[in-house]
């Protein structure tokens, strides 16, 4: 059989077993209603949070750079590829999230593993929850740290494995905990005074991933840390949501960011970003800050709450952004994306192993940019493809 046989067959096994992941293709711009395969839809599914993927004056901001820069970095930040955007970029974003410093990534997947795989190493241990994102699972496994996975914001679970580790033979040459503030699919929130009072206890760093929550959450739109007073080791964000452009940023000290600038492999070797994209970035963080910040966040978390009291069975926390309605069975949950898709109404299905088996979901994702109208519409749709689980 030529590889390609054997991927065909592979191919053909994620398709019976309701798994196969098939391209949809965007026209024009992000946003709450957006065109997909052709057909304006209501566009629940994506991570644009504030509405700011398609705001002129970010554009605009990012054109300047455009003609100013071109379209290339050229190098890695540490050859040429270290232009003057980037710097401004770091500066802003330490600056709004009052950190001693800031330092850019090329996305949130290789912000998580450089950090990870730069901090950690064979002598360590790292406790992860049990659902934190691919990314961090990917860090920690590189990092080739003895990895601890405690049970979903279980910190009793977690104190215990760490009084654990603490009485072993081995002794570790460090120990992180890192857990995301905020969960991706589950729109849930971690009780980050509590983990962090428990990392202080028992001499422990922490590493918080607030991608789905800088920019919503907090005062400034700081994110669930600052929101709670809490300043983690290392702060991991991204520019691709909320900020509604691209890329990632760890915030945390000057020496943690020195290293990574040293040793961040992720980093290191690979090209920087586009000098229009921390321009971007620069751009939005201005609004995000101020008071129209404040006014998107308050829309989000109005509609949030309108959301749920109309389909009281969607879960997150009441103010999330993120709304999972579980469905459990993989081809059923593709079944309801599809019917809802007739409606004009998209609300991605997720399935294994992005989620664990047997909890195939719909992940509805609000946007500060939708209405009223909009939640009544997806209400009503959703009547339609799954009444049984509204
Ligand atoms: C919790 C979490 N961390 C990191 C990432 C990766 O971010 P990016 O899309 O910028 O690579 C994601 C993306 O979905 C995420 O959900």
């Amino acid at each position: 059989m030529s590889l390609d046989d054997e991927v065909r067959d592979e191919l053909a096994r994620l398709e019976a077993a309701h798994r196969l992941r098939v391209p949809r293709v965007v026209d024009g711009l992000q946003g709450p209603h957006t065109t997909v395969d052709g057909a304006l839809v209501l566009n629940l599914a994506s991570n644009d949070y504030l509405a700011l993927a398609a705001d002129r004056r970010i554009a605009r901001a990012a054109a300047a750079t455009l003609d100013e820069a071109g379209t290339g970095a050229g190098a890695s930040r540490l050859i040429v590829g270290n232009h003057r955007a980037h710097a401004a970029a770091e500066d802003s974003l330490a600056d709004w999230l009052r950190v001693p410093a800031a330092r850019l990534f090329n996305s949130g997947y290789a912000a998580n593993v450089g950090v990870l795989a730069t901090l950690l190493g064979p002598d360590d241990v790292v406790f992860s929850d049990e659902l934190n994102h691919a990314s961090i699972i990917d860090g920690c496994r590189l990092s080739r740290a003895k990895i601890v996975v405690y049970p979903h914001l279980d910190l009793a679970a977690l104190e215990r494995a760490l009084t654990e580790a603490a009485s072993s033979a081995h002794v570790p040459r460090r120990k992180i905990v890192i857990s995301e503030s905020l969960f991706s699919m589950d729109g849930d929130i971690a009780d980050v005074s509590a983990l962090a009072a428990l990392c202080t206890r028992h001499g422990v760093a922490l590493i918080l991933d607030e991608a789905h929550a800088v920019g919503v959450w907090g005062p400034e739109g700081r994110g669930i840390a600052a929101a709670a007073d809490v300043i983690p080791d290392v702060l991991v964000g991204t520019c691709g949501k909320a900020l509604g452009s691209f890329g990632a940023f760890v915030a945390t000290t000057r020496a943690i960011s020195d290293l990574l600038w040293n040793r961040a492999r992720p980093f290191v070797f690979s090209t920087g970003l586009p000098p229009l994209v921390p321009a971007a970035i620069t751009a939005a963080v201005e609004i995000i800050r101020g008071t129209e910040g404040d006014q998107r966040r308050r829309d989000l978390s109005t509609r949030a709450r309108d959301l749920r009291t109309r389909i009281p069975k969607l879960g997150g926390a009441p103010d999330s952004a993120i709304a999972p309605l579980l469905i459990g069975d993989d081809r059923e949950v593709m079944q309801i994306t599809a019917r809802l898709l007739e409606q004009r109404v998209y609300v991605q299905g997720i399935r294994p192993p992005t989620v664990p088996e047997g909890t195939a979901r719909l992940r509805v994702s609000l946007s500060a940019g939708h209405s009223a109208q909009d939640v009544e519409t997806l209400t009503g749709a959703l009547s339609h493809a799954a009444r049984h689980f509204t």
